[in-house]
């Protein structure tokens, strides 16, 4: 933001980006032209970061036969780790079927990943740890920022958590390098969908300390 902002423009830009962005799952078929693609990787990657490292890693996922092989790697772990806990084999089927569905149909699948490579090292675990959950938050505000470029250009878009849970898996299908952490796969197309804002009041969540709102 420039100094030239005044206090209408940022509320314009605040209830537009920020209190207008959704998730989306739903998508149009049209495909993603490859600028806007590219326009969104460019947002990710202003983010801070710890250290200013860019420890963000993207992976950019367009054909149906790239996208069906990673969904199919996926269920093969998700109906596994499932099964294991004794689910029920219908709802386990079921849930694999939609987790395939929402990648396979997604236009535009983006995996967000991290690398520990250029990162701090240290002897102890508390201090690694630490060094972990900075490059996790760094890389976590990158895909926010793709998040708000994506409804700034007027794309809806969605988080999938899923290959937090098989990070190998992720890595094998999509041929990459083995130090990519996945974190997340995004999935981003024209919206077919609309959504309402559900949040709690800020009472819930906040403590002002010295004064009252
Ligand atoms: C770390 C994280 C993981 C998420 N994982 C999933 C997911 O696996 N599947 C999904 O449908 N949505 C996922 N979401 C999206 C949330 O469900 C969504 O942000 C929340 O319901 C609030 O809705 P909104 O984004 O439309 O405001 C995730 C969001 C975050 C921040």
């Amino acid at each position: 933001m420039n100094m030239e902002c005044n206090a209408i423009d940022l509320q314009d830009v605040t209830v537009t980006l920020l209190a207008g962005r959704r998730s989306i799952r739903r998508y149009e078929a049209r495909p993603v032209p490859l600028d806007i693609t590219t326009g969104l990787l460019e947002a990710a990657v202003c983010a801070p970061s710890a250290h200013n490292r860019q420890p963000w890693r993207f992976a950019v996922i367009e054909k149906f036969e790239r996208k069906d092989k990673l969904a199919r790697a996926m269920g093969v772990r998700l109906r596994a780790d499932r099964m294991r806990d004794h689910d029920d084999a219908e709802a386990i089927e079921q849930d694999v079927a939609r987790s395939r569905a929402r990648i396979v149909e997604a236009p535009l699948c983006i995996l967000v990943a991290l690398t520990m490579e250029e990162m701090d090292r240290y002897p102890d675990s508390l201090r690694s740890e630490a060094e972990h959950t900075m490059a996790v938050q760094s890389t976590a505000m990158a895909m926010q920022n793709l998040l708000i470029a994506a409804h700034g250009f007027g794309l809806g878009a969605s988080i999938m958590c899923a290959p937090l849970f098989c990070p190998e898996v992720i890595v094998s299908a999509l041929d990459l390098p083995s130090h990519w952490q996945a974190q997340a796969l995004v999935t981003v197309g024209y919206p077919a969908q609309q959504k309402m804002i559900r949040r709690r009041p800020l009472s819930d969540v906040a403590l002002f300390l010295d004064r009252a709102p």
